[in-house]
Protein backbone atom coordinates (compact mmCIF):
# COMPACT_ATOMS: atom_id res chain seq x y z
CA UNK A 1 0.00 0.00 0.00
CA UNK A 2 2.82 2.46 1.01
CA UNK A 3 4.39 1.29 -2.31
CA UNK A 4 1.64 2.58 -4.27
CA UNK A 5 1.06 5.83 -2.40
CA UNK A 6 4.30 6.32 -3.35
CA UNK A 7 3.72 5.83 -7.13
CA UNK A 8 0.53 7.69 -6.68
CA UNK A 9 2.41 10.88 -5.50
CA UNK A 10 4.40 10.39 -8.59
CA UNK A 11 2.17 10.06 -11.04
CA UNK A 12 0.69 13.28 -9.45
CA UNK A 13 3.57 15.28 -9.69
CA UNK A 14 4.60 14.38 -12.89
CA UNK A 15 0.51 15.41 -13.65
CA UNK A 16 1.14 19.23 -12.37
CA UNK A 17 4.58 19.43 -13.65
CA UNK A 18 3.53 18.80 -17.59
CA UNK A 19 3.72 21.82 -19.51
CA UNK A 20 0.59 22.01 -21.83
CA UNK A 21 1.53 25.12 -24.21
CA UNK A 22 -0.22 24.32 -27.27
CA UNK A 23 -2.66 21.72 -29.35
CA UNK A 24 0.46 19.61 -29.64
CA UNK A 25 1.22 19.29 -26.22
CA UNK A 26 -2.30 19.11 -25.03
CA UNK A 27 -2.66 15.70 -27.22
CA UNK A 28 0.76 14.19 -26.43
CA UNK A 29 -0.61 15.16 -22.91
CA UNK A 30 -3.78 12.99 -23.24
CA UNK A 31 -1.68 10.26 -24.67
CA UNK A 32 0.82 10.36 -22.01
CA UNK A 33 -1.51 9.94 -19.13
CA UNK A 34 -4.99 9.12 -20.19
CA UNK A 35 -4.61 7.23 -23.32
CA UNK A 36 -5.40 3.68 -23.15
CA UNK A 37 -1.83 2.43 -22.80
CA UNK A 38 -1.42 5.79 -20.35
CA UNK A 39 0.26 5.80 -17.18
CA UNK A 40 -3.34 6.33 -15.30
CA UNK A 41 -4.35 3.23 -17.31
CA UNK A 42 -0.90 1.27 -16.02
CA UNK A 43 -1.26 2.54 -12.63
CA UNK A 44 -5.25 0.77 -11.81
CA UNK A 45 -3.28 -2.64 -12.62
CA UNK A 46 -1.47 -2.31 -9.33
CA UNK A 47 -5.02 -2.73 -8.03
CA UNK A 48 -4.70 -6.54 -8.48
CA UNK A 49 -1.85 -6.72 -6.09
CA UNK A 50 -3.68 -4.73 -3.18
CA UNK A 51 -4.97 -6.83 -0.48
CA UNK A 52 -8.91 -7.39 0.00
CA UNK A 53 -8.94 -4.95 3.23
CA UNK A 54 -6.99 -2.20 1.32
CA UNK A 55 -8.58 -2.39 -1.95
CA UNK A 56 -11.03 0.50 -0.95
CA UNK A 57 -8.81 2.37 0.05
CA UNK A 58 -6.42 2.31 -2.76
CA UNK A 59 -9.09 2.42 -5.06
CA UNK A 60 -9.99 5.91 -3.67
CA UNK A 61 -6.32 6.78 -4.01
CA UNK A 62 -6.67 5.59 -7.64
CA UNK A 63 -9.51 8.04 -8.53
CA UNK A 64 -8.02 11.25 -7.04
CA UNK A 65 -5.00 10.45 -9.55
CA UNK A 66 -7.46 9.60 -12.24
CA UNK A 67 -9.67 12.97 -11.67
CA UNK A 68 -6.50 14.71 -11.06
CA UNK A 69 -5.47 14.04 -14.71
CA UNK A 70 -8.73 14.42 -16.14
CA UNK A 71 -9.26 17.77 -14.91
CA UNK A 72 -6.21 19.29 -16.24
CA UNK A 73 -6.68 17.90 -19.68
CA UNK A 74 -10.91 19.49 -19.48
CA UNK A 75 -8.81 22.89 -18.12
CA UNK A 76 -7.02 22.99 -21.10
CA UNK A 77 -9.02 21.17 -23.74
CA UNK A 78 -12.21 24.58 -22.53
CA UNK A 79 -9.49 26.89 -23.42
CA UNK A 80 -8.05 25.09 -26.47
CA UNK A 81 -12.00 25.74 -27.12
CA UNK A 82 -12.15 28.83 -26.54
CA UNK A 83 -9.37 30.18 -28.44
CA UNK A 84 -10.29 28.58 -31.69
CA UNK A 85 -13.24 30.47 -31.05
CA UNK A 86 -11.12 33.18 -31.55
CA UNK A 87 -12.40 34.88 -28.56
CA UNK A 88 -10.78 37.41 -26.75
CA UNK A 89 -7.49 35.52 -25.18
CA UNK A 90 -7.71 37.73 -22.17
CA UNK A 91 -10.54 36.48 -20.87
CA UNK A 92 -9.73 33.08 -18.46
CA UNK A 93 -12.35 31.25 -19.55
CA UNK A 94 -11.53 28.80 -16.28
CA UNK A 95 -12.21 31.69 -14.12
CA UNK A 96 -15.10 30.62 -11.20
CA UNK A 97 -18.24 32.51 -11.51
CA UNK A 98 -18.55 35.63 -9.54
CA UNK A 99 -21.30 34.17 -8.29
CA UNK A 100 -24.38 35.89 -9.58
CA UNK A 101 -27.78 34.73 -10.10
CA UNK A 102 -29.97 34.58 -13.09
CA UNK A 103 -32.63 37.03 -13.52
CA UNK A 104 -35.82 36.55 -15.61
CA UNK A 105 -36.86 38.19 -18.34
CA UNK A 106 -38.83 41.67 -17.44
CA UNK A 107 -41.55 40.17 -20.16
CA UNK A 108 -41.54 36.98 -18.64
CA UNK A 109 -42.33 38.59 -14.98
CA UNK A 110 -44.83 40.45 -16.73
CA UNK A 111 -46.42 37.88 -18.51
CA UNK A 112 -46.59 35.42 -15.37
CA UNK A 113 -48.66 37.85 -13.55
CA UNK A 114 -50.55 38.95 -15.66
CA UNK A 115 -51.61 34.97 -16.09
CA UNK A 116 -51.95 34.88 -12.21
CA UNK A 117 -54.48 37.76 -12.01
CA UNK A 118 -56.86 36.53 -14.63
CA UNK A 119 -56.36 33.04 -13.23
CA UNK A 120 -57.59 34.14 -10.10
CA UNK A 121 -61.06 35.07 -11.66
CA UNK A 122 -61.38 31.99 -13.77
CA UNK A 123 -59.60 32.36 -17.41
CA UNK A 124 -57.57 29.59 -18.61
CA UNK A 125 -54.27 30.31 -20.60
CA UNK A 126 -54.42 29.56 -24.21
CA UNK A 127 -51.85 29.64 -26.96
CA UNK A 128 -51.51 29.33 -30.75
CA UNK A 129 -49.40 29.27 -34.14
CA UNK A 130 -47.54 32.20 -34.86
CA UNK A 131 -47.80 31.90 -38.45
CA UNK A 132 -51.22 31.80 -39.71
CA UNK A 133 -53.53 32.09 -42.14
CA UNK A 134 -55.24 34.85 -43.76
CA UNK A 135 -58.93 33.57 -42.54
CA UNK A 136 -57.58 33.88 -38.27
CA UNK A 137 -55.68 36.77 -38.63
CA UNK A 138 -58.46 38.84 -40.60
CA UNK A 139 -61.03 37.26 -42.28
CA UNK A 140 -62.83 35.85 -39.47
CA UNK A 141 -62.54 38.64 -37.66
CA UNK A 142 -64.42 41.01 -39.81
CA UNK A 143 -61.67 42.04 -41.67
CA UNK A 144 -62.16 40.99 -45.44
CA UNK A 145 -59.63 41.61 -48.29
CA UNK A 146 -59.07 45.18 -49.14
CA UNK A 147 -60.79 45.95 -46.01
CA UNK A 148 -59.52 49.24 -45.38
CA UNK A 149 -58.76 48.10 -41.64
CA UNK A 150 -56.16 45.89 -43.03
CA UNK A 151 -53.78 48.62 -43.34
CA UNK A 152 -53.55 49.62 -39.88
CA UNK A 153 -51.16 46.44 -39.26
CA UNK A 154 -48.12 45.95 -41.67
CA UNK A 155 -48.40 42.66 -42.63
CA UNK A 156 -45.31 40.46 -42.99
CA UNK A 157 -46.48 37.89 -45.41
CA UNK A 158 -44.77 34.21 -45.40
CA UNK A 159 -46.24 33.00 -48.67
CA UNK A 160 -48.84 34.71 -51.12
CA UNK A 161 -51.73 32.92 -52.26
CA UNK A 162 -52.76 30.76 -50.22
CA UNK A 163 -51.40 33.99 -48.02
CA UNK A 164 -49.89 33.23 -44.46
CA UNK A 165 -48.55 35.67 -42.49
CA UNK A 166 -46.96 35.80 -39.15
CA UNK A 167 -49.67 37.03 -36.94
CA UNK A 168 -50.38 40.76 -36.29
CA UNK A 169 -52.27 40.15 -33.07
CA UNK A 170 -53.32 37.52 -30.80
CA UNK A 171 -57.02 38.13 -31.71
CA UNK A 172 -56.24 35.24 -34.39
CA UNK A 173 -55.91 32.84 -31.41
CA UNK A 174 -59.45 33.89 -30.50
CA UNK A 175 -60.66 32.72 -33.43
CA UNK A 176 -59.24 29.40 -32.97
CA UNK A 177 -60.81 28.92 -29.64
CA UNK A 178 -64.32 29.81 -30.52
CA UNK A 179 -63.65 27.58 -33.30
CA UNK A 180 -62.67 24.63 -31.02
CA UNK A 181 -64.51 25.13 -28.17
CA UNK A 182 -68.13 25.78 -27.34
CA UNK A 183 -69.33 28.57 -24.86
CA UNK A 184 -68.68 29.15 -22.14
CA UNK A 185 -65.34 30.66 -22.58
CA UNK A 186 -63.19 32.42 -20.26
CA UNK A 187 -59.69 32.85 -21.81
CA UNK A 188 -56.39 34.84 -22.09
CA UNK A 189 -54.28 34.40 -25.10
CA UNK A 190 -50.53 35.75 -24.63
CA UNK A 191 -47.84 35.61 -27.63
CA UNK A 192 -45.44 37.39 -29.63
CA UNK A 193 -46.56 39.28 -33.21
CA UNK A 194 -45.63 40.64 -35.91
CA UNK A 195 -45.61 44.07 -37.57
CA UNK A 196 -43.19 45.49 -40.23
CA UNK A 197 -42.37 48.47 -38.30
CA UNK A 198 -38.88 50.69 -38.30
CA UNK A 199 -37.42 49.48 -35.09
CA UNK A 200 -37.58 52.65 -33.01
CA UNK A 201 -37.48 53.58 -28.67
CA UNK A 202 -41.57 53.13 -29.75
CA UNK A 203 -41.41 50.25 -32.20
CA UNK A 204 -40.68 47.36 -32.86
CA UNK A 205 -41.09 44.41 -35.66
CA UNK A 206 -42.30 41.87 -32.90
CA UNK A 207 -43.60 42.37 -29.42
CA UNK A 208 -46.16 40.84 -27.33
CA UNK A 209 -49.98 40.63 -26.49
CA UNK A 210 -52.19 39.22 -24.42
CA UNK A 211 -55.80 38.65 -25.80
CA UNK A 212 -58.77 38.34 -23.38
CA UNK A 213 -62.14 36.50 -24.11
CA UNK A 214 -65.23 35.74 -22.54
CA UNK A 215 -68.21 34.15 -24.47
CA UNK A 216 -71.40 32.48 -22.60
CA UNK A 217 -75.26 33.64 -22.42
CA UNK A 218 -76.01 37.61 -21.59
CA UNK A 219 -71.93 38.67 -21.14
CA UNK A 220 -72.02 42.98 -21.16
CA UNK A 221 -70.16 45.68 -21.13
CA UNK A 222 -70.21 45.85 -18.14
CA UNK A 223 -68.68 42.54 -17.33
CA UNK A 224 -66.08 43.84 -19.49
CA UNK A 225 -65.56 47.06 -17.67
CA UNK A 226 -65.25 45.41 -13.89
CA UNK A 227 -62.71 42.63 -15.29
CA UNK A 228 -60.36 44.91 -17.18
CA UNK A 229 -60.84 47.02 -14.11
CA UNK A 230 -60.17 44.23 -11.61
CA UNK A 231 -56.46 43.51 -13.94
CA UNK A 232 -55.08 47.00 -13.60
CA UNK A 233 -55.95 47.54 -9.93
CA UNK A 234 -54.67 44.32 -9.18
CA UNK A 235 -51.70 44.95 -11.57
CA UNK A 236 -50.75 48.43 -10.67
CA UNK A 237 -52.54 48.79 -7.59
CA UNK A 238 -55.53 50.84 -5.73
CA UNK A 239 -54.64 53.93 -6.92
CA UNK A 240 -54.87 54.15 -10.83
CA UNK A 241 -57.91 55.39 -12.46
CA UNK A 242 -59.30 54.31 -15.37
CA UNK A 243 -61.02 55.68 -18.61
CA UNK A 244 -62.62 54.10 -21.72
CA UNK A 245 -63.00 55.87 -24.60
CA UNK A 246 -65.18 55.08 -28.19
CA UNK A 247 -62.98 53.45 -30.44
CA UNK A 248 -63.25 50.89 -33.50
CA UNK A 249 -62.29 47.40 -34.35
CA UNK A 250 -63.90 45.53 -36.83
CA UNK A 251 -63.98 42.62 -34.59
CA UNK A 252 -66.30 44.18 -32.26
CA UNK A 253 -69.03 46.52 -31.52
CA UNK A 254 -68.87 48.66 -29.73
CA UNK A 255 -65.06 49.53 -28.84
CA UNK A 256 -63.02 51.14 -26.88
CA UNK A 257 -59.73 51.53 -25.92
CA UNK A 258 -59.02 51.88 -22.23
CA UNK A 259 -56.27 54.30 -20.68
CA UNK A 260 -54.95 54.78 -17.38
CA UNK A 261 -54.02 57.06 -15.32
CA UNK A 262 -50.05 57.73 -16.32
CA UNK A 263 -47.93 55.48 -13.98
CA UNK A 264 -44.81 58.14 -14.08
CA UNK A 265 -46.52 61.54 -13.32
CA UNK A 266 -49.04 60.03 -11.39
CA UNK A 267 -51.78 61.79 -13.91
CA UNK A 268 -49.38 64.96 -13.87
CA UNK A 269 -48.42 65.41 -17.28
CA UNK A 270 -44.89 63.85 -18.60
CA UNK A 271 -43.20 63.01 -21.68
CA UNK A 272 -44.76 59.56 -21.66
CA UNK A 273 -48.37 60.52 -21.28
CA UNK A 274 -47.36 63.44 -23.24
CA UNK A 275 -48.41 65.88 -20.94
CA UNK A 276 -52.36 64.31 -21.04
CA UNK A 277 -51.90 62.48 -17.12
CA UNK A 278 -53.47 59.52 -19.61
CA UNK A 279 -51.57 56.32 -21.30
CA UNK A 280 -53.99 53.47 -23.39
CA UNK A 281 -53.19 49.94 -22.67
CA UNK A 282 -55.62 48.13 -24.57
CA UNK A 283 -58.56 47.82 -27.25
CA UNK A 284 -61.45 46.15 -26.28
CA UNK A 285 -65.21 45.62 -27.03
CA UNK A 286 -67.97 43.19 -27.62
CA UNK A 287 -67.36 40.99 -29.85
CA UNK A 288 -69.29 41.56 -33.14
CA UNK A 289 -72.14 39.07 -33.87
CA UNK A 290 -70.67 38.49 -37.51
CA UNK A 291 -67.52 37.29 -35.82
CA UNK A 292 -69.46 34.45 -33.48
CA UNK A 293 -71.53 33.69 -36.48
CA UNK A 294 -67.73 32.84 -38.57
CA UNK A 295 -67.11 30.98 -35.69
CA UNK A 296 -70.04 28.99 -35.64
CA UNK A 297 -71.49 30.67 -32.51
CA UNK A 298 -75.24 32.05 -32.42
CA UNK A 299 -75.15 35.82 -31.81
CA UNK A 300 -78.89 35.47 -30.53
CA UNK A 301 -77.96 33.00 -27.66
CA UNK A 302 -74.34 33.69 -26.82
CA UNK A 303 -72.66 37.72 -26.72
CA UNK A 304 -68.94 38.06 -25.55
CA UNK A 305 -66.55 40.79 -24.83
CA UNK A 306 -62.66 40.66 -25.89
CA UNK A 307 -59.62 42.88 -25.20
CA UNK A 308 -55.94 42.94 -26.71
CA UNK A 309 -52.96 44.57 -24.51
CA UNK A 310 -49.58 45.22 -25.28
CA UNK A 311 -47.30 43.13 -22.64
CA UNK A 312 -44.29 45.59 -23.52
CA UNK A 313 -46.29 48.51 -22.74
CA UNK A 314 -47.22 47.12 -19.44
CA UNK A 315 -43.92 46.27 -18.66
CA UNK A 316 -42.71 49.69 -19.69
CA UNK A 317 -45.29 51.46 -17.42
CA UNK A 318 -44.68 49.19 -14.33
CA UNK A 319 -41.02 49.32 -14.44
CA UNK A 320 -40.48 52.62 -16.07
CA UNK A 321 -38.43 51.46 -19.10
CA UNK A 322 -38.69 54.08 -22.05
CA UNK A 323 -37.13 52.06 -24.97
CA UNK A 324 -38.47 49.40 -26.28
CA UNK A 325 -35.61 47.99 -28.20
CA UNK A 326 -34.07 47.05 -24.65
CA UNK A 327 -36.01 44.09 -24.25
CA UNK A 328 -34.42 42.04 -27.39
CA UNK A 329 -31.26 43.37 -27.20
CA UNK A 330 -30.30 40.88 -23.93
CA UNK A 331 -27.97 43.22 -22.72
CA UNK A 332 -26.90 41.89 -19.42
CA UNK A 333 -26.62 45.74 -17.55
CA UNK A 334 -30.66 45.77 -18.47
CA UNK A 335 -31.66 42.17 -17.24
CA UNK A 336 -30.29 41.69 -14.45
CA UNK A 337 -31.72 44.60 -13.07
CA UNK A 338 -35.04 42.26 -12.60
CA UNK A 339 -33.22 39.95 -10.49
CA UNK A 340 -35.59 39.15 -7.63
CA UNK A 341 -38.29 41.50 -9.18
CA UNK A 342 -41.80 40.48 -8.99
N1 LIG B 1 -56.08 43.21 -32.05
C1 LIG B 1 -55.99 44.59 -31.66
C2 LIG B 1 -54.59 45.10 -32.00
O1 LIG B 1 -53.76 44.34 -32.32
C3 LIG B 1 -56.21 44.74 -30.18
C4 LIG B 1 -57.62 44.42 -29.81
C5 LIG B 1 -58.58 45.39 -29.84
C6 LIG B 1 -57.98 43.13 -29.47
C7 LIG B 1 -59.88 45.13 -29.50
C8 LIG B 1 -59.29 42.85 -29.11
C9 LIG B 1 -60.22 43.86 -29.14
O2 LIG B 1 -59.69 41.64 -28.76
O3 LIG B 1 -61.50 43.58 -28.80
O4 LIG B 1 -54.35 46.26 -31.92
Amino acid sequence: MDSLRQKVEALSLQINDFAITDAASLEQYRIQFLGSKGTVKDIFAEMKNVPNEQKKEAGQLLNSVKILAEEKLQHYSNLKEAASLKIDSDIDWSAPTNGRIASRHPLQIVGQEINNIFGRIGFSVAEAREIEDDWHNFSALNLPEDHPARDMQDTFFVNKNPDMVLRTHTSSVQVRLMEAQKPPIRSIMPGRVYRNETISARAHCFFHQVEGLYIDKKVSFADLKQTLYYFVTQFFGEGVQVRFRPSYFPFTEPSAEMDISCQLCKGKGCSVCKQSGWVEILGCGMVHPQVLRNCNIDPEEYSGFAFGMGIERLTMLKFQINDLRLFSENDQRFVSQFAGAR
